[in-house]
């Protein structure tokens, strides 16, 4: 399997316990899993598929991490890159931003580099995201907050999607 590293930016740990869960899933060693609040654009270079996870903070922002990680990415040259992304939200408080966040780093990466894990909707509650990508989740959405119970399912089925295109 091609390189993979995980970059995820948390706020309360969500994001983070949801990264280190596809990390196992997937084997990836915890050296290729980085906390964007320490990591740099240098990182990014090695790999060859990139997963990037952020929760939706403020209304419908970027995690804090993720205000300057997304300058530092937006510099790298991602060409030949594969990128999945991830990410938090709260479907019942914030049913009109849930998890933006992932659209926002859609809308950066996308120009530069290929997309794949998109989801469907199907099963989730919500009014609107900048997440929504022609109908499709741009990656995974998880709810903590409100559907935990469906954390392990939601990761899973999407891994193995993931492996299929990668
Ligand atoms: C002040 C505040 C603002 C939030 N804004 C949003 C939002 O706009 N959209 C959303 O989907 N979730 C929102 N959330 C929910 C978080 O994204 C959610 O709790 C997530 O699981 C946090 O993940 P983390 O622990 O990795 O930071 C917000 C939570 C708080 C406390």
């Amino acid at each position: 399997m091609n390189k993979i590293g995980i970059f995820y930016g948390s706020s309360g740990g969500n994001t983070q316990n949801v990264a280190k869960t596809i990390a196992k899933k997937l084997n990836v060693s915890d050296n290729d899993v980085y906390n964007v609040a320490k990591a740099g654009a240098n990182d990014l270079i090695p790999y060859e598929i990139l997963l990037l996870g952020s929760s939706t903070w403020g209304y419908g922002d970027l995690q804090d991490d993720w205000e300057s990680f997304i300058k530092i990415i937006s510099s790298v040259d991602l060409t030949n890159k594969k990128i999945a992304l991830f990410g938090c939200g709260d479907s019942s408080s914030y049913p009109d931003t849930f998890c933006s966040a992932m659209g926002i780093i859609y809308k950066t990466v996308s120009k530069k580099a290929e997309i794949i894990g998109l989801t469907g909707t199907d099963g989730y509650s919500f009014d609107d995201s900048e997440a929504i990508i022609n109908g499709q989740f741009a990656g995974l959405a998880i709810d903590e907050d409100n559907e935990s119970n469906l954390t392990e399912e939601r990761i899973n089925n999407w891994v193995e999607a993931l492996k299929k295109a990668i």
